[in-house]
């Protein structure tokens, strides 16, 4: 136990005093503690860990003092079980007024006991950032059970001087109030928490020793712990936040010009008869980024897009519409939206069109631009081809289409769906005898520009480039 901390209960902890038979009931959203016949100086010591008063020791020597040394040891093994709870909050104080707090995440938290040593120089992790929650500054990390609630300028101002690897006692100059053992308080903290870390003697820090760690991006670990369990409590899954706040969108966005194509729809009985066998299909898929002189035709784009990514149908299940098509789709929501770049297709003009899965049409948006250039330039440099590039399929999502449902997981789920949606295709492909090729990076900005959208709202997640398979391609 960390002597030298403040220590608090974390806010959704109650304590509630049942008189009769002197009990203390301690209670989260999960858990549920029972003090029996409590004593004068156990209830005080509770009741300030409702407040930010006092240190653990300060409060085992209160203890101790009104009950004496049998509760004291007692009491001591109490605030152990509290923290094993990750119910307790370590906080760094100034003359009565917080300067940082450390808040457990999830129930299994374990605030780590290290000290700080005078000779070591310590840093902000890479991994570390703040941000404004509930008009407060609190500084988190995807390495990190906990987050650091920072109540003060002065904290903010220390953790922009940890930056650079300082030793406790530099945190000192500048900072007004800063005294070395509050400099030391919070280092700790920060520690404790893996928001800084030891910098070694030839001036490394933890991601370019821990090869391991080296290799995920910020961004990536922050993204892959918040949309997994495991070292965060929050809300997750299909949690509906919005309802009755919010309208859903529609299960089938509008179409977006009045000037459609009808595409040819094949028949689905013929081709259960004449498909090549599922294994084969399987087995000869590969990705082909080498086309045939003579182009996809209107027909094969037709049949490629609805075997692919076609409305089945449509179904009202309360509180929103879904539908059922060729790939599969988290909660049938489908956000999913296609584009087709046209460059060369026999049948259909060169431009930019919006597939309508319902009625199995593409809309047209705009002819050959500036923007289509840029989005077939793009794929041709993904996929290092010579070939002109027959049709770009562009994948959009209209994200709020997921996100009023699912809450933590719904950028992660349109990935997946991205992944689903891309191995239809290409299995599609193969039986078709086309050339399939998935993009894995494209332009966001683009593509809202040159359809229009609001990058927010809707926009690419995704590309897949299709042609006519050369005959002679093995
Ligand atoms: C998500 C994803 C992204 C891809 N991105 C590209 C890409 O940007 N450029 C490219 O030429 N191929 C890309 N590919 C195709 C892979 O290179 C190809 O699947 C891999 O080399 C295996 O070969 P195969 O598909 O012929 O079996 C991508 C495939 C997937 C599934």
């Amino acid at each position: 136990m960390s002597q030298e901390f403040v220590l608090s209960f974390k806010k959704d902890i109650s304590l509630i005093e049942q008189p009769e038979g002197d009990r203390i009931i301690l209670q989260s959203s999960d858990c549920k503690l029972t003090f029996k016949q409590v004593t004068s100086g156990l209830r005080t010591a509770l009741n300030t860990l409702t407040t930010n008063k006092a240190t653990a020791q300060q409060l085992i020597d209160l203890v101790q003092q009104r009950d004496g040394i049998h509760a004291k040891l007692k009491f001591y093994y109490h605030l152990q079980k509290l923290s094993a709870l990750g119910w307790l909050c370590y906080s760094v104080v100034i003359d009565d007024l917080l300067l940082a707090s450390a808040i457990p995440l999830t129930c299994d938290y374990q605030f780590s006991h290290k000290n700080v040593d005078v000779e070591c120089k310590y840093a902000l992790s890479r991994f570390a950032y703040c941000h404004q929650v509930e008009e407060q500054i609190v500084l988190e990390s995807p390495l990190s059970y906990a987050k650091v609630v920072v109540s003060n300028w002065r904290g903010a101002a220390l953790i922009a001087k940890l930056a650079k690897p300082q030793h406790f006692r530099d945190l000192t100059v500048e900072i007004s109030g800063i005294t070395e053992e509050i400099a030391q308080k919070f280092v700790a903290l920060l520690l404790n928490t893996q928001m800084v870390f030891e910098v070694a003697k030839n001036a490394s820090v933890e991601h370019t020793t821990n090869i391991t760690l080296a290799q995920w991006e910020f961004h990536d670990l922050l993204f892959h712990t918040r949309s997994r369990k495991g070292r965060h409590t929050n809300l997750a899954g299909g949690t509906y936040r919005f309802l009755g706040q919010i309208e859903t969108l529609p299960a089938v966005k509008s179409k977006m010009s009045a000037e459609t194509i009808d595409l040819y729809k094949p028949n689905l009985e013929t081709l259960k008869a004449l498909d090549p066998s599922f294994t084969s299909v399987l087995e000869e898929r590969k990705s082909i980024r080498d086309y045939n002189k003579i182009p996809i035709t209107a027909q094969q784009l037709g049949e490629f897009l609805y075997r692919s990514a076609r409305v089945r149908t449509l179904m009202k299940i309360e509180p929103t519409e879904i539908s059922s098509r060729p790939y599969p789709a988290g909660g049938a929501i489908y956000e999913l939206e296609l584009y087709v770049v046209v460059n060369i297709c026999e049948g259909i003009s060169p431009g930019l069109y919006h597939y309508a899965p319902d009625m199995h049409q593409l809309c047209w948006l705009s002819g050959r631009n500036e923007h289509t250039e840029e989005l077939l330039q793009g794929a041709i440099r993904g996929v290092g081809s010579d070939d002109e590039l027959q049709v770009l399929i562009v994948i959009a999502a209209r994200f709020q289409r997921l996100a009023w449902k699912y809450e933590s997981i719904a950028y992660a789920t349109i990935l997946k769906h991205v992944g689903v949606l891309y191995q239809t295709m290409y299995l599609v492909a193969t039986a078709m005898e086309l050339a399939p090729c998935a993009v894995g990076y494209g332009d966001s900005d683009l593509f809202a520009q040159a359809v229009g959208t609001d990058y927010y709202a809707e926009t690419s997640v995704g590309e897949f480039i299709l042609g006519s398979k050369d005959s002679n391609y093995r």
